[in-house]
């Protein structure tokens, strides 16, 4: 019987539950043995590594974060660690490894899957940075962008109601998907990301028009890289007259009950990754495009710079 282990790497994402929860059941289901890997690439060094059943992912699907750790692991950078590594998945005889995780987790399985070719890795991209090239979509994003929708739209109701500017930050690492897709979708008035260069002065030519028009109040989104978060409240302030505040939304959009879509995107990358394994693909990410779910080679995606779709972009005004 084939045995299959999973591990979570990078930021936590909701989602990944769900993921485990179908990891197991599938894998059961194709007559497998499912193993968990815990706190992702350190424990895939320490040899914290378990036999998965049934009982242990009943109740987990409609949590965040994910049950079995996760870790950004600086040892397994190392060829000495990831040595120990592929000696902890041989001497339970694994020929499958799946991992969830954003373009550094990827880095590390292009490095093992090189030094340990006998093991199948499978990618699953779960960031909600949603940064990784080769798919438009990463698990955990849908979820994020919830998150941060019912965030704004609580904030709206303040702004509203005290004639303020909300700055509001969104995270992201350099990639300004979330914040864009954020700001489109809740009505922001201002949106920086680092793929779009912005005009100040077009800005204030813009809001002073609002202003004379009757606007009252601002909704300002900006991805966390921009780093720019206080100094556009200053402008709001000092330009605008307009009293501000900052929100840094944090670590809250990495967390909470993961959305419908996320769930299922769960149950199909892991499918995907599973069958991959079972058919002899080697060393490929699922990645899911408009076309529906594939693989896409490790070097295809950990090496290359995820872009924001040029339609997306095109609708910031
Ligand atoms: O990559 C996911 C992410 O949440 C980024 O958006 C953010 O910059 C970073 O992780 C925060 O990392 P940490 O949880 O280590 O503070």
């Amino acid at each position: 019987m084939q045995k299959i282990a999973i591990l979570c790497s990078g930021g936590d994402v909701s989602g990944m539950n769900a993921a485990l929860k179908r990891f197991v059941e599938y894998a059961l289901y194709k007559k497998m043995i499912p193993y968990f890997i815990y706190d992702g690439y350190e424990g895939l060094i320490d040899d914290t590594i378990k036999e998965a059943q049934y009982k242990d992912v009943a109740g987990i699907i409609s949590q965040g974060g994910t049950m079995i750790g996760t870790s950004r692991s600086q040892r397994f950078l190392k060829k000495d660690f990831r040595k120990k590594a592929i000696a902890n998945l041989n001497k339970r005889e694994i020929e499958g490894v799946i991992i969830l995780g954003g373009d550094g987790s990827f880095k590390g399985m292009q490095k093992i899957s090189l030094e340990a070719p006998h093991i199948r890795f499978s990618g699953i991209p779960a960031t909600i940075d949603n940064d990784i090239a080769g798919t438009e979509y990463s698990l955990g994003v849908d979820t994020a962008l919830n998150i941060i929708k019912y965030a704004i739209d609580a904030i709206r109701d303040t702004a509203s109601s005290f004639k303020r500017a909300f700055i509001i930050e969104t995270m992201g690492r350099e990639c300004g998907y979330l914040a864009l897709v954020s700001a489109l979708t809740s009505g922001a008035e201002m949106c920086l990301i680092p793929e779009k260069e912005y005009d100040i002065k077009m800005y204030e030519k813009r809001f002073r028009k609002e202003i004379n028009e009757g606007r009252s109040y601002f909704i300002a989104v900006l991805s966390e890289s921009m780093n720019k978060t206080e100094e556009i409240k200053e402008w709001f302030e000092s330009t605008l007259g307009i009293e501000s505040r900052i929100v840094i939304l944090g670590h809250i959009q990495r967390g909470g009950n993961p959305t419908v879509h996320d769930r299922l995107m769960a149950s199909h990358f892991v499918t995907y990754a599973i069958n991959g394994i079972i058919d002899g693909v080697e060393n490929k990410v699922v990645c899911y495009n408009g076309d529906g779910f594939g693989y896409k080679h490790i070097d295809e995606v950990a090496f290359k710079q995820y872009q924001i779709p040029k339609d997306l972009l095109s609708l910031m005004l």
